[in-house]
């Protein structure tokens, strides 16, 4: 079947526009637009009880969260993290001051490999930074495990990761800190959006304060180190409509995966991310065997107009305009190889046959 429309990597989940009106008009009658209103209170609330999480500081975007996780908990020094992720990962680390440290890969979880952390750690070393790639968790309790042991701080970036569990409840609720993001690719999306979870109770506080400008519970008194990272009310609204899809979304993603997998599970080149059940397959990476062979499907895909990504290429620790080169060759192999197929929420059964017609076909 010939495919007409532009296809891309993804799309936003989003509700019918009239839900997100009546929350707006809400907004307009109360001439409340930010400050920490009641559509962010009440986001707060719904996030926290679907996915049923003790604490949440709903913030502008998932890049802030990361940054405010590493105030809050007072980190100077070296941040061990990966190498394989999104920009973001890293710079928030840089404009906090401190200064990343990557540990290689494991080249099937696409994650960061606990067994090469430790040789990273050092005096300056105060806190560990993996990311749960594609939503598919890192290894908590061996991570978990390494930071007792060195008196570490953990911070997990769970970006992608709105509605994975890990061991029976919400992978936010792991770390001193996950951070997720909200943007409008996400599995939840506010447009731009994030939020810190914890399990304590004073860091949660001082994350609240740190969002609000360093002021107090009353907002009389600068207390903390804080700047703006508030979310706004018309962004709340969006995520409160939305959220009303997200549990349908989370299965659909898992049907599309699964069939995207059966499909391409024909050609055995192919490989897959390693993952947990417990994930919420919000993308659907294709490891290919070689870069020649990926950009041969790219282009192939692209003359059909379906826009697949190469998240996440190349791999960070190549940016030698923002850091020394180390070498990380499992990384840097993986990322010339990951294809991320379209996987969104309107994307039909009959586009992920087509996309993987022209995958398939390519490869013969
Ligand atoms: C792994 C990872 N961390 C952090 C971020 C930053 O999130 P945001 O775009 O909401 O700032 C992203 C964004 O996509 C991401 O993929």
């Amino acid at each position: 079947m010939p495919i007409n429309k532009n296809i891309y990597v993804t799309l936003p989940t989003l509700a019918p526009l009239n839900m997100v009106m009546e929350l707006l008009e809400g907004v307009w009658s109360r001439g409340i637009m930010t400050h920490n209103g009641p559509l962010v209170q009440q986001f707060e609330n719904e996030v926290a009880a679907f996915l049923g999480i003790k604490n949440i500081v709903a913030v502008a975007n998932g890049t802030i969260a990361i940054q405010m996780a590493i105030r809050a908990l007072e980190l100077k020094g070296e941040i061990i993290t990966t190498p394989f992720t999104f920009i973001a990962t890293i710079s928030s680390i840089i404009w906090e001051g401190c200064m990343p440290v990557f540990v290689d890969i494991d080249p099937e979880t696409l994650n960061i490999d606990p067994e090469k952390i430790e040789k990273k750690i050092n005096k300056h070393t105060c806190a560990i930074l993996p990311v749960h790639v594609f939503g598919n968790c890192s290894n908590i309790e061996a991570i978990d495990a390494i930071a007792k042991r060195h008196h570490l701080k953990v911070i997990y970036d769970a970006a992608h990761s709105v509605g994975v569990q890990y061991k029976g409840k919400s992978v936010f609720e792991y770390g001193d800190i996950s951070v997720t993001s909200f943007h409008a690719t996400k599995m939840l999306n506010t447009a731009e959006g994030g939020a810190c979870f914890t399990l304590n109770d004073a860091i949660h506080e001082k994350l609240r304060s740190i969002r609000f400008f360093g002021f107090d519970k009353d907002h009389k008194e600068i207390i903390d180190d804080g700047f703006n990272g508030k979310m706004t009310e018309v962004h709340a609204a969006v995520g409160l409509a939305n959220i009303k899809l997200l549990n349908s979304a989370l299965k659909d993603r898992k049907q599309k995966y699964a069939l995207y997998k059966d499909f391409l599970s024909q050609n055995s080149v192919l490989k897959f991310q390693k993952i947990h059940e417990d994930c919420n397959y919000s993308y659907f990476p294709v490891i290919f065997p070689s870069e020649s062979c990926l950009l041969d499907v790219e282009k192939a895909l692209n003359q059909k107009r379906i826009y697949p990504r190469r998240y996440f290429y190349p791999s960070v620790n190549t940016f030698t305009h923002i850091l020394p080169y180390v070498e990380m060759p499992a990384s840097e192999d993986v990322a010339k190889r990951v294809l991320c197929l379209p996987l969104y929420y309107s994307l039909g059964n009959d586009d992920i046959k087509n996309i993987s017609k022209i995958v398939l076909d390519t490869l013969k």
